[in-house]
């Protein structure tokens, strides 16, 4: 008995330190993907001396984004039911992820990357909402938004209706689901006229300003020479997860290289796979 007892621990042991995708609860799934791909704490977490404040994880107020159509904050999504999202059901939380409305019929601005949740799947979004409801609650009161002009939801390419699980089999599928909900080519795509130019997915050439100065997105389409095609597996992922590019220098933010870091192998091989079949551009 003893015996059989200690293997058991030791099988559990194992499963839990190694993956076990079939063994998460929606929490569990629902905290990978806040917590890494999908990068919430970027736009939802105050950024600290050492990067965001994970003390004070998703209780927003900054950053701030500033233009001529909003003044908008990172909201405070933790479960206050004040200042939060505590009074939300799971559904007002899917439907302001998936479809960018809050629960009093207000759109979302833009920085709020709805319209690539868009493809999010129904398990995954529920996952999403029931890791919400789990995280410390804060009452910090994130100032009102201001809209200048009406807010225009644009859905991205293929992020108009959920994926299909069923498709995720094929690696490059399953890459095309994660660097969608990741929001790579919103930064990766140019902009014209404030507009995503989708006629140039991957192109690069957007400018962040902020704390760092100054960054430009890269060519991460699969041209040969000027964006991803000659470099190795190793090296883009080195990139995505370190910040470290191809020749040894520093990226800089706003890409969040330190929760992408926390992705399982499996998944950053499949977003490689799909990187690799995103067409060349200049
Ligand atoms: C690129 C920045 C960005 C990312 C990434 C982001 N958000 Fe947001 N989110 C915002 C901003 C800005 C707002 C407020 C928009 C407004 O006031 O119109 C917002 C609003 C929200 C709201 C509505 C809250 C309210 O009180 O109205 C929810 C819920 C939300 N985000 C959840 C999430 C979750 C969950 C993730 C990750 C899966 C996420 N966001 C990722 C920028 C972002
Ligand atoms: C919030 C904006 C943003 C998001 C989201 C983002 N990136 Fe980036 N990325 C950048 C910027 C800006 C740079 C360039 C930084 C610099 O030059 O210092 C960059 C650099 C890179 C590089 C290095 C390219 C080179 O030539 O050195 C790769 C590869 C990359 N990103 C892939 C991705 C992938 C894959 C995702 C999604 C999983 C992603 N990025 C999400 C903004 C972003």
């Amino acid at each position: 008995m003893a015996g059989a007892c200690a293997a058991a621990v030791t099988a559990g042991a194992v499963v839990a330190g190694t993956i076990g995708a079939a063994a998460q609860t929606p929490a569990e799934r629902g905290a990978y993907l806040v917590n890494t791909v999908m990068t919430c704490h970027n736009c939802h977490t105050p950024i600290g001396p050492n990067g965001p404040d994970m003390a004070r994880a998703l209780t927003g107020g900054t950053p701030v984004f500033d233009t001529p159509a909003f003044k908008v904050r990172g909201s405070n999504i933790t479960p206050d039911r004040q200042n939060g999202i505590g009074a939300w059901s799971d559904a007002d939380i899917e439907k302001a992820l998936r479809h960018g409305v809050r629960p009093n019929g207000v759109p979302l601005a833009p920085p709020m990357p709805t319209g690539f949740y868009g493809v999010l799947t129904p398990a995954d979004s529920a996952a999403i909402a029931a890791y919400l409801r789990t995280v410390r609650s804060s009452p910090n009161k994130v100032e009102m938004p201001v809209y200048k002009a009406a807010i225009e939801r644009e859905a991205f390419p293929g992020a108009e209706t959920p994926a299909d699980p069923a498709t995720f089999s094929d690696n490059v599928k399953l890459g095309e689901y994660l660097v969608t909900i990741a929001h790579c080519m919103e930064c990766h795509t140019p902009r014209e006229k404030g507009r995503l130019d989708f006629s140039a997915i991957g192109a690069g050439r957007q400018e962040f300003k902020g704390p760092w100065g100054v960054s430009v997105s890269r060519n991460i389409s699969s041209h040969p020479t000027k964006g991803l095609a000659s470099w190795t597996d190793a090296e883009i992922k080195r990139a995505i997860t370190e910040g470290v590019s191809r020749d040894g220098g520093k990226l800089k933010p706003p890409m969040g290289y330190g929760f992408y870091a926390r992705m399982t192998p499996a998944d950053l091989d499949a977003i490689v796979a799909y990187l690799r079949t995103v067409p060349p551009r200049e």
